[in-house]
């Protein structure tokens, strides 16, 4: 499989290059991103000759000889250069979030059977062997049915993105879609994951504490209610402690990283299992980096069997829906159900339809603006 990547940025560099030089059968042969100085460093990562690089990721879909894409853009980018793809017949692994609105990400997934290629989302952490191993002890019954999932990320680092592009792009509302939820939205498909179903109303409150620039939430608490249980999504930018906790019929689980802290951020340290048979603990793996290669595998063997992969493209649009639903749910102050009603403002306008709706004065969205609602605090 001749692969192409869009997007020279620091996952390219951190997770995909690597993941595709360890796992056979795939091979990283085109390269794009306008930024000269990203295209310069992937090249040289790749081992790749300036003809196989562009600057315009159209050269590198016109080319007969790749079969498939990454698109490992920002997210306000992705879906023209998906729809495009999947138009020249390649197969497409995007990164998550797939757009910055449900409409998006669902066009995109459209798009891809319109012209019969396979969509993935790299929705890596379920394939991190720590969550990996969480969710075996859940499907051997150690703990009973999950009633309550609760996954404390309070100490998300605000990671900046590539230096010689736009460093502060994920927090800007227009480039991200939001802030802290929409990075780590990895959380939102873990609690679905965990409780076996998507959610099918969402409850939540958002807040920005630390941080004058930009107009996203660097703080939000959810509340996910499944046909079955409940999750619960405390997530910051920041200091704050981490782990996950399950709570089951007949048990519970816990996950404690280092120093209580936030994982991926810090290692895994220790699953607890509490169940009729007592209390086990043992120390999860704490690899992150093999998650891409198993991805990447799906994705080959995905295209090699005309299956669907482990998150497909419905898989991205519905976690996306559900992070824009947690902020209408904030800006308004009640709770949003799910999958949202598609005349809903933030389904065709994902973070920018908040504007659109009829927020109460003393909304915290409101008050400080958040997802280009400024104007509407200053009038
Ligand atoms: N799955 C994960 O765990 C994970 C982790 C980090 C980032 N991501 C996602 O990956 C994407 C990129 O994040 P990043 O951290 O690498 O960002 P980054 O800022 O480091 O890099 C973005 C790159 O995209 C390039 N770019 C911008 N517009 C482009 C276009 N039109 N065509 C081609 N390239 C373009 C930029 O020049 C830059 O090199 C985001 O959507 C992010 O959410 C996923």
């Amino acid at each position: 499989m001749r692969v192409g990547i869009i997007g020279c940025g620091n996952i390219t560099l951190r997770r995909h290059l690597p993941a595709f030089a360890a796992v056979d059968g795939v091979k990283v042969r085109a390269l794009a991103d306008p930024t000269p100085d990203r295209l310069q460093i992937a090249q040289a990562a790749a081992d790749l000759t300036e003809a196989d690089c562009a600057l315009d990721w159209r050269e590198m879909i016109a080319r007969p000889d790749i079969d498939a894409v990454v698109v490992a853009t920002p997210q306000r980018v992705r879906p023209a250069i998906a729809i495009a793809a999947a138009e020249a017949g390649k197969h497409l692994l995007c990164e998550k979030p797939l757009a910055l609105t449900p409409a998006e990400a669902h066009a995109m997934v459209d798009a891809a059977d319109r012209h019969g290629v396979i969509l993935a989302t790299v929705h890596n952490y379920t394939f991190m062997p720590v969550y990996r191993a969480i969710k075996e002890v859940l499907d051997r019954g150690e703990i009973g049915d999950v009633e309550v999932a609760t996954l404390n990320f309070l100490g998300v680092e605000d990671r900046p993105g590539a230096a010689a592009y736009a460093p502060r792009w994920r927090h800007a509302s227009g480039e991200a879609g939001g802030g802290v939820l929409m990075d780590m939205l990895h959380a939102v498909y873990l609690a679905g994951w965990f409780l076996g179903a998507d959610p099918v109303a969402v409850s939540a409150v958002v807040d920005r504490r630390l941080d004058g620039e930009g107009d996203v939430e660097d703080f939000a608490l959810v509340r996910y209610d499944y046909p079955r249980g409940h999750a619960l999504i405390n997530m910051a930018w920041g200091h704050g402690p981490g782990g996950v906790e399950l709570t089951g019929t007949q048990g519970r689980l816990m996950l404690v990283n280092e120093d209580f802290g936030t994982h991926p951020f810090v290692p895994p340290e220790r699953v607890h299992v509490i169940g009729p048979a007592g209390h086990r603990a043992f120390a999860p793996d704490p690899e992150v980096g093999p998650s891409f290669e198993l991805i990447v595998a799906d994705f080959r063997d995905a295209i090699a069997q005309g299956r669907q992969p482990a998150a497909d493209g419905a898989a991205g649009a519905a976690v996306l829906e559900a992070v824009v639903a947690a902020y209408a749910s904030a800006a308004l102050e009640r709770q949003i159900d799910l999958p949202l009603d598609t005349t809903n403002p933030v389904y065709a306008h994902g973070a920018a339809g908040v504007a659109a709706l009829p927020m109460p004065d003393r909304s915290r969205v409101r008050q400080l603006g958040l997802f280009g609602t400024g104007s509407l605090t200053n009038a």
